[in-house]
């Protein structure tokens, strides 16, 4: 049986499905990241994996143990909310000692597992003061030491890093899987965030409008998503998307070999920015480019779309006009009625 066993979850308010039949399978070892755009059912599901929000229908097991009839404090999930909801009058350390108090854990115990866990997280020199007193980001550590305190059975996390700034969501988001890999437990992770969810997770779960688009691991989903939504979703600059018949005949002449189909003509083609091969002189146009770091992003007009493309910024580039290309093997098809992978 599998560590992590959810089937079938749908969890409604009133008449409004939120999330439908959502299935997962995962091990001891996984980090589940679940991705998707703002009201996709992200935290419905996890509130309804941590008991905090009833479910209509399917069921839910945990190392081997069938939880999903059991109440919050006895399924041995912990969890950390989007705006880390501490206690304001308790310090850091009475907030982080809550869990442990609740499960009746003796004064000795309980002391040093807050002392290991805030060295663990960083949160030592604020263990005295009240939330008040510390930034957000200090007051989301303390609230994922008091998630981690619990040595639970699965962690569920949503978009705890969100108040963070860059730097220091970087930062977090390396301890929590240093954090995973040192205590063996492992995790349901929520972001908006794609790269956070593609450099974090053994596995990916896409949601969109309450319904799973796709599942994989991070190389599958980047590699070979599996429609319209996911290929439009990750990655960034987004992938170019074309109908078939606008794809200059110069950029991919395989396309214009595939076999015809009754669908032929809802076809869409596409391709990641960092696949286009770039050289001056020729029939795109360059309508702008900006640097990021050690890249850069272009925008080319050919004929009458548009296309994208990301290559190092290393190449001089003072061209207007530009070749465009495709190396064979790169494009991905989709059904345009379905959306649906070809
Ligand atoms: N208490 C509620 N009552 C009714 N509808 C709700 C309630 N909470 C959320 N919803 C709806 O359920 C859907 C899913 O909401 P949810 O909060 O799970 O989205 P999310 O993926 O976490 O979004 P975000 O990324 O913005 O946090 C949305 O359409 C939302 O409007
Ligand atoms: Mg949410």
């Amino acid at each position: 049986m599998p560590y992590i066993d959810i089937r079938d979850l749908t969890v409604a308010y009133g008449p409004m499905v939120a999330v439908s039949q959502f299935s997962l399978q995962g091990e001891r070892d996984d980090r589940v990241v679940i991705l998707g755009p703002s009201g996709s059912g992200k935290t419905t599901l996890l509130l309804a994996i941590c008991g905090l929000l009833s479910h209509q229908n399917g069921d839910i097991s945990l190392n081997g143990r069938r939880i999903d009839h059991l109440p919050p404090g006895k399924r041995k999930v912990a969890m950390v909310f989007q705006d880390g909801a501490l206690f304001p009058h308790l310090t850091a350390r009475q907030n982080i000692e809550l869990p442990l108090r609740a499960a009746k854990v003796v004064q000795s115990e309980c002391s040093s597992r807050v002392r290991r866990i805030a060295e663990m997280v960083g949160v030592e020199p604020l263990l005295d003061r009240r939330p008040s007193a510390m930034s957000g980001g200090e007051r989301q550590r303390v609230a994922i030491a008091r998630a981690l305190v619990r040595e639970p059975d699965l962690y569920v996390l949503d978009e705890p890093f969100a108040s963070l700034d860059p730097l220091l969501r970087h930062r977090m988001a390396q301890e929590v899987l240093e954090i995973h890999l040192r205590l063996g437990v492992p995790f349901i992770h929520v972001t908006h965030d794609q790269s956070e969810a593609l450099s974090l997770g053994t596995r990916i779960v896409v949601l969109c409008e309450g319904h799973i688009r796709q599942i994989g691991t991070p190389a599958e989903i980047y590699d070979a998503p599996a429609d319209l939504f996911v290929a439009g979703f990750v990655g960034f600059p987004p992938m170019n998307l074309l109908p078939i018949e606008r794809v200059p005949a110069d950029l991919a002449k395989e396309c214009h070999d595939l076999p015809r189909t009754p669908s032929a003509g809802s076809v869409v083609v596409g391709f990641r920015p960092e696949d286009v091969h770039v050289e001056p002189g020729g029939p795109a146009r360059l309508l702008n480019r900006h640097v990021q770091g050690h890249e850069q992003i272009m925008v080319f007009q050919w004929d009458t779309v548009r296309l994208t493309a990301r290559m190092k910024r290393g190449k001089s580039l003072d061209s207007e006009s530009y070749g465009l290309s495709l190396p064979h093997g790169r494009l991905h098809y989709f059904d345009h009625m379905t959306g649906k992978r070809l």
